[in-house]
């Protein structure tokens, strides 16, 4: 089924804490509609060379779930002062799928001086896709989780900010982006 949200959990780690604010977004949405799903930990990827990984069958699946979308939310990990590999092939194999989409970000750290690494993969989408990268980023270390959810109150504030400001936005950005684009 189509949404206008689209959800994606990056992390690879069965117990990833990016993917509990990922959930955590995703009811949110539910509750205000509907929203899709996305674990990277379905889908098999190649890694993007540039050429032949386009052609994997899996490479379309998930291009065509973002092109539906008007509104991609991300629950990355921080790894190595970046978004973690697997989202970055992600964005590497889709490329043109993340045209003029709303993108929200929600990082898991292990310490609270990452708060920037997300700014390489955010520009890349502002300057490559004209994704509208949206100005609240919500970032949180081990000490906002228990086992299977956010505990942190304000960590969970952010991601209701996030959430709204997405809804505010996904509809209008679309709007001009077919006005700007006619088919
Ligand atoms: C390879 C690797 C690199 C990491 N690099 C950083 C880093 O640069 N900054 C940081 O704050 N935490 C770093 N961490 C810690 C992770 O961000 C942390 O474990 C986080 O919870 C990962 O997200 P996840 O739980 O959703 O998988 C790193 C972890 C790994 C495994």
């Amino acid at each position: 089924m189509k949404s206008d949200y689209l959800v994606i959990s990056c992390s690879l780690n069965p117990e990833s804490n990016s993917r509990k604010m990922a959930k955590a977004a995703f009811d949110l949405l539910q509750q205000r509609g509907s929203a899709e799903w996305l674990d990277l930990r379905d889908y098999e990827l190649p890694i993007c060379d540039g050429g032949p990984a386009y052609g994997h069958g899996n490479v379309e699946i998930l291009a065509q779930k973002i092109r539906d979308a008007k509104c991609v939310l991300m629950g990355v990990p921080i790894y190595n002062f970046d978004v973690n590999a697997a989202a970055k092939n992600l964005i590497e194999l889709t490329g043109r799928a993340w045209t003029e989409k709303v993108v929200g970000f929600l990082c898991a750290a292990g310490g609270k001086s990452s708060y920037m690494s997300v700014m390489g993969v955010a520009n890349s989408l502002m300057l490559d896709f004209r994704s509208l990268i949206i100005p609240r980023f919500v970032y949180a270390d081990g000490s906002s989780f228990d086992a299977t959810s956010v505990s942190d109150a304000l960590v969970k504030t952010r991601i209701d900010e996030l959430v709204e400001t997405a809804i505010t936005l996904a509809g209008p950005v679309a709007e001009q982006a077919k006005k700007a684009n006619p088919a």
